[in-house]
């Protein structure tokens, strides 16, 4: 059997005026009109033959996602609730903890980000199936997606014969990303893994114990109502804050790499959300009551008002009831900036 185990653990900053802190950006509809990313995550592993999930996510989000997942016909979930996010180390490393308790021996958890778009999913089965028996032989699998620019914010996967990785380079500096791109031996690490959870907290435990003790005894002091698992919160902020990428995968040496071969993108910012959006002749994507005369390559979406844009070009303009974000498509990382500062000002 195999596990999801869905991270659903950002806010999604990026995505703001429409991603707010109690309406997370992979609980929304954003690339399709009927299913949030989280749903679409979700729905994509019931091809396969898996066990109820485990959804690791932040207390605040706990209700919209139960709901979520019930709204898609989950009947039986586990969502653990982090009362403060450490990142994806110490959060896969909870689900694996609870699916040693709640699950049989031979479970795989299947471990992947919310906030993904897969179109896909033969191509995802596939690669799934693939990487059964590698995971079953203790191997931390994971899913390596062919480079198509110089990227910093990814994992680099040097994949050798037989799915072995020769090296993982975490999120690279900008040289190193085009030389491996350059390459052409270096693989994108998607953010998907495959592995035995025991197999898992072994690796986390010879590479970074301070965690794996850490995460090890806030899970001891849990407490559970419902589908809910509720984490220790002083013992787990005593946690160290680490990714899976630089604690596990970086050091390890039971690494494997399946190709993925079908469509992936991680909805970060407008931008991204942008290029993969269909777009009309003037390379707009135009959402909600919108009109255009003589703009082009914008990305503009309304939610409660018109909006009109005339002449304009590569702007994203995002309305919702309370504010507007007019923006130069190019600065798209930029809108963290403003909703840093509108937690501080007010
Ligand atoms: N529950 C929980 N708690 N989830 C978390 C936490 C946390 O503290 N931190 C992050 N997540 C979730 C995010 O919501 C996202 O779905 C996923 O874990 C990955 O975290 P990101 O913060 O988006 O990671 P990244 O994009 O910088 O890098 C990772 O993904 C890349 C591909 O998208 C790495 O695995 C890279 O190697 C990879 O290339
Ligand atoms: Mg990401």
């Amino acid at each position: 059997k195999i596990v999801p185990v869905i991270l659903s653990g950002g806010v999604g900053s990026r995505l703001w005026p429409l991603s707010r802190e109690f309406f997370a950006k992979q609980c929304l509809p954003l690339t399709d009109k009927e299913y949030s990313l989280l749903q679409q995550t979700m729905l994509r592993t019931l091809a396969l033959d898996v066990a109820a999930p485990i959804v690791v996510c932040n207390e605040d989000h706990r209700f919209l996602i139960a709901q979520q997942l019930h709204s898609i016909g989950v009947k039986k979930s586990t969502i653990l609730l982090e009362p403060n996010g450490r990142n994806t180390a110490p959060a896969i490393a909870l689900a694996a903890l609870e699916s040693i308790r709640s699950q049989s021996d031979d479970t795989l958890m299947l471990v992947l980000p919310a906030d993904h778009v897969i179109r896909d999913i033969a191509a995802f089965e596939a690669s799934i199936k693939q990487a059964v028996e590698l995971a079953n032989d203790n191997a931390l699998v994971t899913f390596g997606v062919k480079p198509t620019r110089p990227e910093t914010g990814y994992g680099h996967i040097r994949a050798g014969e037989n799915f072995s990785v020769l090296e993982f380079v975490e999120k690279p500096d900008l040289e190193k990303a085009q030389a491996y791109l350059d390459s052409g031996d270096y693989l994108w690490n998607s953010g998907m893994f495959l592995f035995r959870p025991k197999a898992f907290l072994d690796e986390l435990s010879v590479h970074r114990d301070d965690i794996f003790q850490a995460v090890h005894n806030a899970y001891q002091q849990r407490s559970e109502d419902l589908d809910f698992v509720r984490i220790d919160a002083d013992l787990f902020a005593q946690c160290p804050a680490e990714s899976i990428d630089f604690a596990v995968m970086e050091p390890t040496k039971k690494a494997k790499v399946v190709p993925y071969a079908g469509d992936w993108s991680d909805i970060g910012a407008w931008d991204t959300l942008y290029d993969y959006a269909d777009k009309d002749a003037d390379n707009n994507v135009l959402l909600g009551d919108v009109m255009s005369e003589g703009s082009s390559n914008c990305f503009i979406r309304s939610e409660s008002r018109l909006i009109a844009a005339v002449g304009v070009q590569d702007l994203v303009i995002v309305e919702t009831a309370d504010a507007v974000l007019v923006m130069d498509k190019n600065n798209a990382q930029d809108v963290k900036k403003i909703v840093k500062r509108i937690k501080a000002e007010g």
